[in-house]
């Protein structure tokens, strides 16, 4: 009898102990019962969001990145309130697609409601908007519930500014466990989508105080952002970041980089800066002559950046409005 008890417990420790792994991870099947046709209803409402506007896709894409750097991937970023990642300074007026989101989440809900997560469907579709604009696919990662607060003071300290200098950057991403590799390649992800001019306007005509335009630009390229983004004019008239194929995923922002045509600062900075980041100048220069090698470590990059501090198990939950919590 006393064995018995003994054989039962185990049992259980060991039921306990596999549940609590299993629910500690996520898995590319997590919906696959519960919700099979998710992938379907997600990928053709991108497809219709970027059908009306090709820069959907990046906005999407930059959305699950904005997600995943502050209190893990969690739908945090989705959140409303003054006080919310909305209205951190990387957002506020920049964050885009939050509409989109609602569509989708809506035309979820009505395939099987209450089951997929916000975090989960910034994932699927940020992988959607690549392939879309001809990048490679990757399986998503799914199972990530969403969380109760939205974080603005992490947002203000976690997210990267395009006028840090590289090694700034390379520290923000290595506090959520990514590396010089994962810096490079996943900004790879300028090569679609726009920005302001009031994030590179620095450069334009008196860098850093030099008195003079950024000695890294191309001069053509100058002459062109000059005349868009005037000194005092309107800073939010946006540039395309990669301006050779604005709406196509390929590795041409990392050749732009090699001929100095990289918009931000911190663009151009993995290439050309000189505070001693020889790793991130030779990556550029392998992805600019291989794209295949770009495709594939941003992918590997992508699905590692899903993975940080997911929400599992009965932590969080599924919201039912991305906007608010429960
Ligand atoms: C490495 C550090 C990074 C910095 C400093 C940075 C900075 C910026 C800035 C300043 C903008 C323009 C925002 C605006 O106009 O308001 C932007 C746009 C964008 N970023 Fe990044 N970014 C970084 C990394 C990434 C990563 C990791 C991804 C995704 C993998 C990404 C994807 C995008 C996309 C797609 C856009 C265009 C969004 C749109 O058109 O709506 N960025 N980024
Ligand atoms: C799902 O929909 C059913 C019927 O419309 C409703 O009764 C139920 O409360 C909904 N569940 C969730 C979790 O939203
Ligand atoms: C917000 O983010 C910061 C930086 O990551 C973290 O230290 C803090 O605990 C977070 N706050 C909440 C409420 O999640
Ligand atoms: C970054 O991490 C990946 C694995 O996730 C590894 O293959 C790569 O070599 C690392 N890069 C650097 C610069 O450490
Ligand atoms: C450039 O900026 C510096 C300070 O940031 C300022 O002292 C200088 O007058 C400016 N030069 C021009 C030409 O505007
Ligand atoms: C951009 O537009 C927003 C809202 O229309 C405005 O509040 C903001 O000041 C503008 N930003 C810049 C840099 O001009
Ligand atoms: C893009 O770059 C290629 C060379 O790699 C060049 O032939 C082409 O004209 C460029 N297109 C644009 C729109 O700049």
């Amino acid at each position: 009898m006393k064995k018995m008890k003994g054989c039962v417990l185990v049992a259980l420790l060991v039921v306990l102990f596999l549940s609590v792994g299993v629910q500690s991870q996520l898995s590319t099947d997590f919906y696959s019962s519960s919700c099979p046709n998710v992938f379907k209803v997600v990928r053709r409402e991108v497809f219709k969001a970027m059908k009306n506007e090709m820069r959907m896709g990046g906005s999407l894409l930059r959305l699950h990145f904005h997600d995943c750097f502050v209190n893990g991937c969690d739908g945090s970023i989705l959140l409303d309130g003054s006080d919310g990642e909305k209205f951190a300074a990387p957002n506020l007026n920049s964050a885009r697609g939050f509409d989109v989101v609602d569509t989708i989440k809506t035309a979820v809900e009505n395939e099987c409601n209450g089951t997929v997560s916000c975090a989960d469907i910034l994932a699927i579709a940020a992988r959607d908007s690549v392939v879309l604009s001809g990048g490679n696919s990757w399986k998503v990662l799914l199972g990530r519930r969403d969380g109760l607060v939205s974080n603005q003071s992490g947002a203000n300290s976690g997210l990267p500014s395009p006028f840090d200098p590289i090694n700034t950057i390379i520290s923000k991403f290595n506090n959520v466990g990514l590396n010089t590799t994962d810096v490079v390649s996943l900004s790879g992800g300028h090569t679609i989508g726009r920005s302001r001019c009031a994030l590179f306007s620095n450069r334009l005509f008196n860098f850093s105080g030099t008195g003079a335009a950024d000695t890294t630009m191309d001069t053509d390229m100058l002459a062109e952002l000059q005349t868009l983004c005037p000194q005092n004019g309107d800073g939010n008239v946006t540039a395309a970041l990669d301006r050779n194929s604005t709406n196509v995923f390929d590795n041409h922002y990392f050749k732009n980089l090699l001929n100095n045509k990289g918009l931000l600062s911190s663009d151009q900075g993995l290439f050309s800066s000189d505070d001693g980041i020889a790793a991130t100048k030779t990556l550029v220069q392998s992805y600019s002559s291989n794209s295949n090698l770009f495709m594939n470590d941003f992918v590997s990059s992508m699905i590692k950046m899903g993975n940080i501090s997911p929400l599992t198990g009965s932590d969080g939950e599924i919201r039912k409005n991305c906007r608010v919590v429960n």
